[in-house]
């Protein structure tokens, strides 16, 4: 095992909200190619797998809440947390103008309480690797766990060290006549398993920067971690499959259900 969670010396930071902020009336056009009604049909894929069949789902850190509104067109009651003010802000305002009867609260994935329980959460697009302190990712998926009906599912993806080290997050798009151009550079430190991504975009003369960093988080120690958190019946899969993962998956989906 590359790290043992629960022994790492792990200074308290609060979590950096200003992280997605810049980019934040961008974010979805610059996803316009990310296949999340895929990844819908592979959420309920996995659900059935489980065996589970929710009214109620909580997306945490939900983004613009691309996952929330195709869920909510397929007929679950959708709730949304993120931590960045301008992204919440952002499916509101698309909430608002389809309306979508979705709720959005910016609240930090490791500290919040939304007083009520769901039958089910899910947390997509590597979001949970931007939780780089592992305290406070082991303090995520209790509030998680909290929020959770038992029996109640959670499913969620994260990128491994193996996609860091293939330099995942190095991309660019830099055509002039692109009315949005960016350069992004990853740096992976393989010591601390976090990786910075420094993110440069240029929009209409305008400059803007923002660093994204993330930390892998090995199988083991997830695994070990939501056991810790009060799930059982825990999943791994190579992401969009049902098979296990390899050594050279570069994301894996968790999925796992709230110990009753
Ligand atoms: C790559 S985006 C993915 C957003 C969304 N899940 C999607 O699929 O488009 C990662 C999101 O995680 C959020 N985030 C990062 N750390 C968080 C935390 N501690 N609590 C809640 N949200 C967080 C960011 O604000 C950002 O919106």
């Amino acid at each position: 095992m590359e790290e043992r969670v629960t022994n790492a010396p792990d200074t308290d930071r609060s979590p950096d909200a200003s992280s997605f902020s810049s980019v934040t009336p961008y974010y979805d056009s610059l996803m316009s190619s990310v296949p999340y009604q895929m990844w819908v049909g592979y959420y309920l894929l996995l659900l059935s797998q489980q065996d589970v069949h929710p009214k109620t789902i909580l997306d945490v850190c939900c983004g613009t809440g691309t996952m929330c509104e195709m869920l909510q067109e397929e007929g679950f009651e959708m709730t949304g947390l993120d931590l960045s003010p301008g992204m919440i802000a952002e499916a509101k305002r698309k909430a608002i103008a389809k309306d979508s009867p979705i709720d959005y609260w910016c609240m930090d994935a490791s500290a919040f309480e939304l007083n009520r329980r769901f039958d089910a959460a899910l947390s997509f697009y590597d979001s949970l690797n931007n939780i780089t302190q592992p305290h406070r990712l082991q303090m995520a998926l209790k509030r998680v766990a909290e929020h959770l009906q038992p029996g109640g599912s959670f499913i969620f993806d994260l990128n491994t060290a193996f996609a860091f080290e293939q330099h995942m997050f190095d991309q660019q798009s830099l055509k002039p006549e692109a009315p949005l151009r960016y350069k992004w550079v990853g740096d992976w430190d393989p010591a601390t398993r976090l990786i910075t991504v420094h993110m440069k975009f240029w929009h209409m003369g305008q400059e803007f920067e923002e660093t994204h960093v993330q930390r892998a988080y090995d199988e083991e120690t997830v695994r070990e971690m939501l056991k810790i958190a009060g799930f059982e019946n825990i999943e791994a899969y190579h992401s969009y499959t049902l098979d296990p993962p390899r050594n050279k998956s570069d994301r894996i989906h968790y999925a796992a259900l709230r110990a009753s």
